[in-house]
């Protein structure tokens, strides 16, 4: 088993417990994760690390960590196949991230934009974290030597400053880490939101109404989705340039039927945009009503869960601390 395990490609991605997630999150990066745990050896985080460069409830921190794990289980990763765990329970991220900080400048972190969105969001509280948030993340990746990282578009940026660090250590010292390929979905790795589709749908949007909630229940889906911001014309078409809030509809149904967007283009001609709204809405809360159940059902079974994070703190330590033993020995740190 450990064989094939390791003839498999890397895959990494992590998401931050806070707040609820979106469908947003959903689309851009759990959908993704799981349609590719067949095919590579996957390691998923719980990117707890990151969550606390924004003031957080620790008592919510901590129910948000294994509400989020119940939630990936329910959404389709199977523990069985994938490493599942919580980034703080591998100190090798913050040591790692820690020698990455002296391979990134100043300049390249401040020109982050969301550091740039994010200081303005929380102008009381641009501490340093926040601003190092990319070197972390950068070694959560490099860490396990991934290969690909599925993420929504809003992540690019810091795909392309781990790609630039990881060449960076290399060329100084000697090939170390593996140069990771972010992986956009197609359709739907910018989900925007529903009453202003320029901007990212996200969990902390100031109106929770453009914004759906892997937590909402159905009446208050179909309530956001009727409120859904169209055009004035009466065309279902996909055309993110001049009809954006139409086409993230139809990103948003495609993603939750598994249809193309030309067959719901069909499907939708001559539809009005009330039964068009409608049916996107009977589409997310048929696919996210059991898996609420199912979330539900998880959390209920804490040694369960625990069991699985352990198993995968494990795994990952095994994996990560041998990198951070090379890094180490790189860099000329005296090592026992
Ligand atoms: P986070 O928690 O903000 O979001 C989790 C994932 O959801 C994607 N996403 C979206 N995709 C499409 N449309 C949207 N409106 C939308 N909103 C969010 C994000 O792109 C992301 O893939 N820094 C990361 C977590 C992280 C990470 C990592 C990811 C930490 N370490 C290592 C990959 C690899 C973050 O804050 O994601």
């Amino acid at each position: 088993m450990e064989e094939t395990i390791q003839q498999k490609k890397r895959l990494y991605s992590a998401v931050q417990p806070t707040n609820a997630l979106t469908i947003g999150n959903y689309i851009g990066a759990i959908r993704n994760m799981v349609a590719m745990q067949d095919e590579y050896d996957c390691f998923f985080a719980v990117a707890n690390m990151h969550a606390i460069t924004v003031r957080q409830v620790p008592a919510q921190l901590r129910q948000k960590t294994l509400a989020l794990v119940a939630l990936y289980l329910a959404c389709g990763l199977d523990p069985e196949k994938c490493t599942i765990y919580v980034q703080s329970h591998v100190p090798c991220h913050a040591e790692l991230a820690w020698v990455l900080n002296t391979f990134t400048y100043v300049g390249e972190m401040e020109r982050m934009t969301q550091f740039k969105d994010k200081s303005a969001k929380h102008a009381d509280n641009i501490n340093m974290g926040l601003m190092d948030y990319p070197v972390l993340m950068a070694a959560d990746i490099l860490l396990y030597k991934s290969d690909v990282v599925p993420v929504g578009i809003d992540q690019r940026q810091h795909l392309e400053i781990t790609r630039d660090i990881a060449i960076r250590f290399n060329n100084i010292y000697s090939p170390t880490f593996v140069v990771p390929e972010g992986v956009y979905p197609k359709v739907g790795a910018k989900i925007g939101d529903l009453l202003d589709p320029s901007k990212k749908m996200s969990k902390s949007a100031e109106n929770p109404a453009g914004t759906i909630f892997m937590d909402d229940d159905k009446d208050v889906i179909m309530r956001k989705f009727r409120r859904a911001v169209t055009d004035s014309d009466s065309e279902v078409r996909y055309d993110p340039e001049n009809k954006p809030g139409v086409s993230n509809l139809l990103s948003i149904y495609t993603a939750f039927t598994g249809k193309s967007i030309e067959e719901a283009e069909r499907q939708f001609a001559g539809v009005g945009y009330g039964d068009f709204k409608t049916a996107v809405g009977e589409a997310v809360a048929a696919k996210l009503i059991p898996v609420q159940a199912e979330q539900a059902r998880l959390l209920a079974e804490k040694d369960y869960l625990n069991g699985i994070l352990k198993a995968g703190a494990e795994r990952a330590y095994k994996v990560a601390s041998a990198t951070l033993s090379k890094v180490y020995r790189k860099i000329g740190f005296y090592q026992l």
